[in-house]
C-alpha cells in the first residue's frame, strides 16, 4: 500500500517563530557545527568524528529518501532567520507497517526553550494526520533524560523496553520505546 507522502520534503508550520522545512544546499556548515556536540554524538547514530563531507552526504540522502517516498529529515528554523538549528525526521517509514520512528537533535545553544517538544508534536501530528500513518514512535536510551522529557512533553508514553536496533547492536537492550498516549474519544 502506497503512503500519501509528498514526493519532496514538506514545510510544516509550527508557530510564528518555528517551522520545519526541507534541508537544502547551503545548510552544510550549520549541520557540521551542531554535530560536533558530544550529546548529539552520544545519543544519535551520526558518524564520529563528523565532517563537512558527512553533512553533504546527509543532505543527499535525506533528499533522496523524500524523493523515494520513504520520508526523511527536516530542518527546524525560525522562519524570520531561516538558519537551521535542529533536525527532526522520519528515521524509517515502513509502508508495509504504516509506521515510522521519529528521530531528532537540537543544536546545543538552542536547547531549553521547548523547541524540541513543539517540533516532535508537530511532526507526529503531520505523520498521523496528513500522511495517515497508523503509528509513530520514539526509541530512546533511558539514560537520555532530555530526550525522555521531550517524549513525555510531546504526549508520548513508555510502551516497551529492550527495543532492538540493528544499526546499533551494542545498544540492543538499552533502548526503550515511546508511543503517543492514547486519547479518549472527544478529548482535546
Ligand atoms: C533531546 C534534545 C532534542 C532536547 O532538547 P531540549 O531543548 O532540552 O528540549 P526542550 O526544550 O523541548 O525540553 C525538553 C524537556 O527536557 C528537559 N530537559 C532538558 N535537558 C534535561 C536534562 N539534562 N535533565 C532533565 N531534564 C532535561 C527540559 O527541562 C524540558 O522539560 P520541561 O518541558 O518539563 O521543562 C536535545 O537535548 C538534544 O539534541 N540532545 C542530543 C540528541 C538527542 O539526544 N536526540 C534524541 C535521541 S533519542
Amino acid at each position: 500500500m502506497d503512503l500519501p507522502l509528498p514526493p519532496s520534503a514538506p514545510t510544516i508550520p509550527i508557530r510564528e517563530d518555528l517551522r520545519l522545512r526541507p534541508w537544502r544546499l547551503g545548510d552544510e556548515d550549520v549541520i557540521t557545527a551542531a554535530c560536533q556536540d558530544p550529546e548529539i554524538q552520544r545519543w544519535t547514530t551520526i558518524p564520529v568524528p563528523y565532517t563537512r563531507e558527512n553533512a553533504e552526504f546527509f543532505l543527499e540522502i535525506t533528499a533522496s529518501d523524500w524523493a523515494s517516498g520513504a520520508g526523511g529529515s527536516l530542518a527546524l528554523v525560525d522562519p524570520r532567520e531561516d538558519v537551521p538549528f535542529g533536525s527532526f525526521g522520519f528515521v524509517s517509514i515502513r509502508a508495509d507497517h504504516r509506521a515510522s520512528e521519529i528521530g531528532y537533535w537540537l543544536a546545543p545553544d538552542r536547547r531549553g526553550h521547548g523547541y524540541a517538544i513543539a517540533a516532535v508534536t508537530a511532526l507526529s501530528e503531520y505523520a498521523l494526520g496528513l500522511v495517515g500513518l497508523d503509528e509513530v514512535y520514539l526509541r530512546i536510551d533511558p539514560q537520555n533524560v532530555a530526550s525522555v522529557a521531550v517524549a513525555l512533553g510531546a504526549g508520548y508514553e513508555l510502551t516497551a523496553t529492550a527495543v532492538t536496533d540493528a544499526r546499533t547492536p551494542d545498544l540492543l537492550d538499552t533502548y526503550t520505546r515511546y508511543s503517543p498516549r492514547h486519547r479518549e474519544e472527544g478529548a482535546a
